[in-house]
């Protein structure tokens, strides 16, 4: 999460008024001449007309290029320590059937968490051997699907989970089923509580913990974690393919020392394996999480400072344990999509609304004024700010405008007080009906996590390419949404 900064500092502007290009706008944005917003050479007034609004614009080229320079930084940083590494886009961002193509065709594989994505991603034509299923709670019916399509990894995130694999891959007959064990390394990082996943008083993964275990399997003591347990009970398996360990320590992080602390963890666990059953667990996927910048001003997770970083220190870690390194995975999804999108609206109303009241200082009353402003989506579209505290960044796109700026606040159009997409913005002060918004960085989690509150239809998602303009998931109808409902 990106720290509450107020309102945001007005966009820097060339001497001939050409918006000066950089985070948190994906890279092909620009104004055009008449000071109009442009992505990828397509104007936003015509994309407007075209798709209507709101809707999420995604800059290909920009995805593209994050999805190669993850790949290239972390191919290129532990290459040099000797050890292989793959990147996994997480398709909990945004998962849609180009999506999963543009990044598979930049070298990527990609990680679901659930049936729908895993279905998205066959359908996108990834082969299942470059594909991962996470879930914390995995339907028999999803495991055989998974199974069925030949993921190339399972990671189980339970006890029962072991056992509910090893069933469904008996049943199945063939090639063991490989898996790794999700594990929690206690390491808290990230925004907010709800997106930080490795602490322990939470459902994700097994405790490295000693001593926590609640449960047995062959071999085991009591004094074991449950990540141990857990990676014995899948050694006992003749159905299961003991893969690799795996760690994802939360989400938005914008301080990396929390990776090399966790992955030194999850070396440890494997040197303390080995140690036991002689048995050297090929693989350790490090997860995602890598921070974006959201506001002007805020600055992204450099993938080769970072790569280099944790390339340096697992090796460390592994030359101190006295074992060889394992082949790496990485899992970002907010770092390749989420800079890539923004989301245009239209506005609709426009409300100067006096706040503070009397002052008690002998003042009869404060004399600030918030401009509200109302989109044609909101919390329905992008319900981070709501649900996390997220802050974004907005700017007038149809026009220039030299205009006195206004403390504004962006709100939607639903029936609640907290439908707010933008706390504090500085706008133009002449921002009125008809002008067109965009809010940056909306790539990564607000189609996904998207709803249909108040029965709003969701927007479409239109990519952007080379001055071209193309839907990927198209708007959701009134007609789509009452055929669900069977009267
Ligand atoms: N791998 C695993 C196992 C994960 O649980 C996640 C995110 C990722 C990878 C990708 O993390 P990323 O690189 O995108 O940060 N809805 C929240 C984020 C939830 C993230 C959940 N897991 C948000 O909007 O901030």
């Amino acid at each position: 999460m990106s720290a509450s900064a107020g309102p945001t500092t007005p966009p820097a502007f060339s001497p001939t008024g050409t918006y000066v290009p950089g985070e948190p706008w994906s890279s092909g944005v620009r104004r055009g001449p008449d000071g109009a917003l442009t992505v990828a050479g397509v104007d936003v007034r015509e994309l407007a007309v075209a798709q209507g609004t709101p809707a999420y614009v995604l800059d290909e080229a920009d995805l593209r290029e994050r999805a190669r320079s993850y790949r290239r930084a972390f191919e290129a940083a532990f290459a040099e320590v000797g050890a292989g590494v793959d990147v996994y886009y997480a398709g909990k961002a945004f998962l849609s059937v180009a999506v999963a193509r543009w990044v598979h065709a930049e070298g990527l594989r990609v990680d679901t968490a659930t049936g729908g994505e895993l279905a998205v991603a066959l359908r996108a034509g990834v082969p299942g051997e470059h594909i991962g299923l996470h879930g914390n709670n995995k339907s028999d019916a999803e495991i055989a699907r998974a199974l069925e399509a030949g993921v190339g990894r399972i990671i189980v995130d339970s006890l029962v989970e072991v056992e509910r694999v090893a069933a469904a891959s008996r049943a199945r007959g063939g090639a063991p089923a490989p898996v790794m064990i999700r594990v929690t390394t206690g390491v808290h990082a990230g925004g907010h509580e709800y997106i930080s996943t490795a602490h322990e008083d939470q459902k994700f993964g097994l405790s490295l913990a000693t001593g926590g275990s609640v449960a047995s399997a062959p071999g085991a003591q009591v004094e074991d974690s449950p990540a141990m347990t857990a990676l014995l009970a899948v050694l006992a398996h003749p159905e299961l393919e003991l893969l690799g360990i795996h760690s994802h320590i939360g989400s938005q992080i914008l301080d990396p020392s929390g990776f090399e602390v966790a992955a030194r963890k999850v070396l440890e666990l494997r040197a303390a394996l080995a140690e036991r059953t002689g048995f050297l667990v090929p693989e350790v996927d490090l997860g995602g999480g890598y921070g974006i910048a959201y506001l002007p001003g805020e600055v992204a997770l450099d993938p080769d400072r970072i790569a280099k970083d944790v390339a340096a220190s697992v090796a460390a870690s592994s030359a101190d344990l006295g074992t060889p390194l394992p082949r790496f995975s990485i899992e970002p999804g907010r770092a390749i999509v989420g800079p890539a999108g923004l989301t245009l609206y239209t506005v609709g109303t426009v409300k100067p609304v006096r706040v503070g009241g009397p002052t008690g200082d002998g003042e009869a009353e404060s004399t600030t004024v918030r401009t509200y402003v109302s989109i044609d989506g909101g919390m329905s579209d992008n319900i981070r700010p709501a649900l996390y505290g997220a802050d974004y960044h907005a700017e007038l796109a149809n026009r220039l405008s030299d205009a006195e700026p206004v403390l504004a606040r962006v709100v939607g159009k639903h029936c609640e007080s907290g439908d707010i997409v933008i706390h504090d913005v500085l706008l133009p002060g002449d921002v009125r009906a008809g002008d067109l918004l965009a809010v940056a960085a909306t790539g990564a989690y607000g189609r996904s996590m998207a709803s249909n509150y108040n029965h709003v239809p969701r927007p479409p998602v239109v990519a952007v390419t080379d001055g071209e303009a193309r839907v990927l998931v198209r708007r959701e109808t009134e007609d789509d949404l009452l055929a669900l409902d069977l009267g």
